[in-house]
């Protein structure tokens, strides 16, 4: 197997650590734009293979897409973060351009890879590469939903508190801070209902800082986070790798599901070795399904912009 992270900024870099650490590919391919990056971190984390008994082998590359070459899955996360005070969906502008054409020449040298998407806005940067491609769509998958599904878990272990490990729950919608759904309904402890364990109030409490888990921490440190966005992009990729038809909640395109059809959004889909496989539907209440079609309308709202662009 051969697996390119496309950019070795912070969330790329975890990205491929995570992956090499796992042994989930032969061939790692870290690139980026800025001259001697991805070959410097791609040798670093070389040097750590006789320390940690890995052995894929990683290579770097300053912009040559020569090297991506028979790619099985590409993970995008080129582009660049939020500062503090600032939403996923200002990055647009210069976003857009980016992941347009990284996804482009990306496509030029592997054809059939499955391409995974963290570039923000993730739903409209996952649209955008799909619509600009005209690959088939299960190709195309945007991550979100288990990066925010894992911060939910989080902030639900520590309020219960539990595990982590012991929670089962899912986040869907919009990768944005006022468009993603925490599902608590359907949230459990080791398969009872996390409402058994908290109030309403708490739960409630727990949703809130979930939708702004990433603007906390990018008050927190003065840049996006990198250690959940990475290792959420390792746990994708070994999904895809091994085929293990996990069911994930990842922003796809839409056709008619979940009362949504051309656009990009958060739902619960399994993923293997062709990329998404199937949606799954959770059979959202009628608050829930309110909640999803509001947060449609708000990634349209920023899909339109890139007709502006
Ligand atoms: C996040 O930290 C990278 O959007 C990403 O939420």
């Amino acid at each position: 197997m051969k697996v390119t992270v496309v950019g070795a900024g912070s969330v790329g870099a975890t990205c491929a650590d995570n992956i090499a650490r796992a042994a989930l590919c032969e061939e790692l391919v870290l690139l980026d734009i800025k001259e001697g990056l991805a070959e410097g971190k791609a040798m670093d984390m070389m040097q750590t293979a006789a320390l940690l008994n890995f052995d894929t082998k990683i290579t770097g590359s300053t912009s040559d897409y020569v090297k991506t070459k028979g790619s099985d899955v590409v993970v995008i996360t080129s582009g660049i973060p939020r500062k503090p005070g600032m939403t996923r969906e200002e990055l647009i502008g210069i976003n857009a351009g980016i992941v347009k054409s990284v996804t482009s020449n990306i496509l030029q040298h592997s054809p059939n890879a499955v391409i995974i998407i963290i570039s923000n806005p993730m739903d409209t940067m996952t649209y955008l590469a799909l619509k600009s491609t005209g690959v088939p769509k299960n190709q195309i998958i945007g991550l979100g939903g288990i990066l925010d599904s894992s911060r939910f878990k989080y902030y639900l272990s520590q309020a219960l508190p539990a595990s982590p490990n012991d929670i089962q729950a899912v986040v869907i919608g919009g990768h944005g801070d006022t468009t993603m759904i925490p599902l608590t309904r359907l949230a459990t402890y080791q398969g009872t209902p996390v409402s058994a364990y908290a109030s309403a109030e708490t739960l409630k409490k727990v949703a809130a800082d979930t939708m702004v888990g990433g603007a906390t921490l990018t008050r927190l440190i003065g840049t996006s986070a990198w250690y959940a966005p990475g290792a959420s992009g390792a746990d994708m990729v070994r999904a895809i790798v091994r085929d293990e038809k996990r069911l994930i909640p990842c922003s796809v395109y839409l056709e008619g599901e979940y009362g949504q059809k051309d656009i990009c959004m958060g739902v619960p889909v399994t993923i293997g070795r062709n990329g998404w496989e199937k949606i799954i539907d959770f059979n959202l209440n009628d608050e829930e399904k309110a909640l999803f079609s509001k947060s449609a309308d708000a990634v349209r709202t920023m899909n339109n912009v890139l007709n502006t662009l």
